[in-house]
């Protein structure tokens, strides 16, 4: 990340005062491509640009998350929402009833949409949430983008409610943080996932089933670790390429479509080539993933090569994602 914040003398995080100029301030971060977290009635937002991808790639590494889990995009109201992601009546009645409120809904993503692949961790659904906090209402109004945010701590640490947990947290890997006192909820949203006939929670919290029972019918409580939710062993579901993907390969075959990261001048082979990153930056590798592995598929490519990345920082969350691809199909 650039330091326009400290080389305009102020310390980061600039600790932003809840007040109308700073939630301006805030916006004009988020649209920069910066990260600000924000107060939201369940916990802090580490939030970034959920249609910029190296926004959103930042934010994994601000959390420093081994793997990519899919984000929660933030939006105002429902009427905003409903350009993000496909509602169908069950999903409309949910929202009339639980929004602006800790409520997540997972559902299926519009073709061609402008989110950042990297915020369904390449799924063809997304997580949505319009939040009730007024702080977070008036940031999601005045960015007018939708806001990625997970919960603004690093990760395995207990999600922050206050700024300061944030602060204890993260400290500068976040540009800004929103200083909006202290959460009421504290527990993160509940997530039901609506993609498919059945609905199904996928994380317990302040809204309850039966509650949505009366307006949706029968859900489906899912089993496993309540407070890892579709947590590292259950992303088989991931999109993966059709292609096979061959890891770590120094050359392409002339049949293979190649993933190169880095200078590539000399590296041999590949029918079709898209890199990573020509700077060998692992942020942009990340940002550029899912939709580089997409565009190789989709060129017809029955192989995918891919150089090695390496093993550090985001490099670790792109070479956990590029195993799963690799790995043996049921
Ligand atoms: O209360 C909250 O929801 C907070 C505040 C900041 O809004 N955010 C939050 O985000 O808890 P995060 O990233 O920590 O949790 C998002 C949850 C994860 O369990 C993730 O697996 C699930 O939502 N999720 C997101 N997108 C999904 C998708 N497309 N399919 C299935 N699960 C998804
Ligand atoms: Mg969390």
């Amino acid at each position: 990340m650039t330091d326009d914040i400290s080389s305009s003398g102020e310390k980061r995080p600039a600790l932003i005062p809840a007040t109308p100029p700073g939630i301006q301030r805030a916006a004009e971060l988020l649209r920069a491509g910066r990260l600000v977290a924000f107060p939201t009635e369940t916990v802090y937002g580490l939030g970034g640009d959920a249609t910029d991808d190296r926004a959103v790639a930042a934010i994994f590494a601000a959390k420093g998350r081994p793997q990519f889990n899919p984000l929660i995009a933030h939006l105002p109201d429902l009427a905003t929402a409903q350009r993000w992601a496909i509602f169908d009546d069950r999903a409309y009645e949910l929202a009339q009833q639980f929004w602006p409120g800790p409520l997540t809904m997972v559902l299926p993503r519009p073709a061609n949409s402008a989110l950042s692949l990297l915020v369904s961790a390449g799924l063809d659904s997304v997580a949505i949430r319009v939040p009730g906090h007024p702080l977070a209402q008036a940031l999601l109004k005045a960015a007018g983008t939708p806001i990625a945010a997970p919960s603004a701590n690093r990760s395995g640490a207990v999600s922050p409610t206050t700024p300061h947990h944030v602060l204890e947290s993260l400290g500068e890997r976040v540009d800004g943080i929103v200083t909006g006192g202290k959460c009421q909820v504290g527990l993160e949203s509940t997530v039901i996932d609506l993609t498919g006939p059945e609905p199904v929670i996928l994380r317990p919290g302040a809204v309850l089933p039966e509650e949505m029972e009366r307006l949706i019918g029968k859900i489906r409580v899912s089993a496993g670790d309540p407070t890892a939710p579709k947590a590292p062993g259950q992303l088989e579901s991931h999109y993966a390429p059709s292609a096979s993907v061959r890891l770590n390969a120094p050359s392409a075959e002339a049949d293979e479509a190649f993933l190169t990261f880095g200078p590539d001048r000399f590296v041999f082979g590949g029918s079709t080539r898209l890199n990573l990153s020509l700077q060998s930056d692992l942020n942009e590798a990340a940002a550029n993933l899912f939709s580089h592995l997409r565009q190789l598929d989709q060129s017809g490519a029955p192989r995918i090569a891919v150089m090695p990345i390496p093993d550090e920082g985001l490099g670790v969350a792109i070479n956990d994602r590029l195993r799963r691809a690799a790995a043996p199909r049921p």
